[in-house]
């Protein structure tokens, strides 16, 4: 497991790391932490007395060093499951620096503050209608071009195809899946993508 966490980003995955190193099994485990100053890093020792967690100072120390210098440093990070949580542009660059290592992003959880847009605005209008086939179910749908506004979901339903979800705005992973093959816009992480906040892009796609 390797965290990365930043500023406040650390409230979970301090949780979770009392939570490994309280089990008798004890597992590999790796922890970045960015922070201003140690003087404004929370839990600060506590954390420190774990002997766990690598700690980065933007404000001293390490300010000058680019976060893809940092994180070279985890030779294993395509071996590892990583746990990021930070502030937007934290995660933004970490998630460019693990999409140019190609980085399997199955393997990634991540913690959002707020959902992510699935703003129609970010569907593409496409000329054709798009077949969506669902390996998991066995099945097929389709959605109409002139309705490639919807989401994934919303399309799933308006032709009676249930598809497992919970919050319907990207924050649950309830919907969580995969790309097979074809083209979505909106939220998706690699071959992951959330149905209930993304949009069909291609005329066939392919989702476990
Ligand atoms: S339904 Fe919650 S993330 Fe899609």
């Amino acid at each position: 497991m390797l965290f990365i966490c930043a500023g406040s980003g650390i409230t979970p995955g301090y949780a979770v790391l009392r939570h490994m190193l309280a089990q008798p099994q004890l597992a590999d485990i790796a922890f970045f932490y960015r922070t201003p100053t140690p003087e404004l890093t929370i839990f600060q020792q506590p954390l420190a007395a774990t002997g766990k967690v690598d700690f980065s100072y933007s404000r001293q120390g390490d300010a000058d060093q680019t976060l893809a210098e940092q994180l070279a440093v985890y030779g294993d990070i395509l071996e590892r499951d990583i746990y990021l949580c930070g502030p937007e542009p934290f995660k933004n660059a970490v998630l460019k620096f693990l999409a140019d290592i190609y980085y399997d992003f199955d393997r990634l959880e991540l913690e959002q503050f707020a959902p992510p847009s699935a703003a129609a605005s970010q569907a593409r209008q496409l000329d054709e209608d798009v077949t969506v086939h669902l390996k998991s179910q066995n099945l097929s749908f389709v959605i109409s071009a002139q309705n490639t506004q919807q989401t994934i979901l919303e399309a799933a339903e308006a032709q009676g195809v249930e598809m497992p979800h919970g919050c319907r705005t990207g924050m649950c992973g309830s919907c969580r899946t995969n790309i097979v093959s074809g083209e979505v816009t909106g939220s998706q992480l690699g071959k992951t993508i959330y149905p209930c906040s993304a949009f069909a892009a291609s005329r066939e796609l392919v989702l476990q």
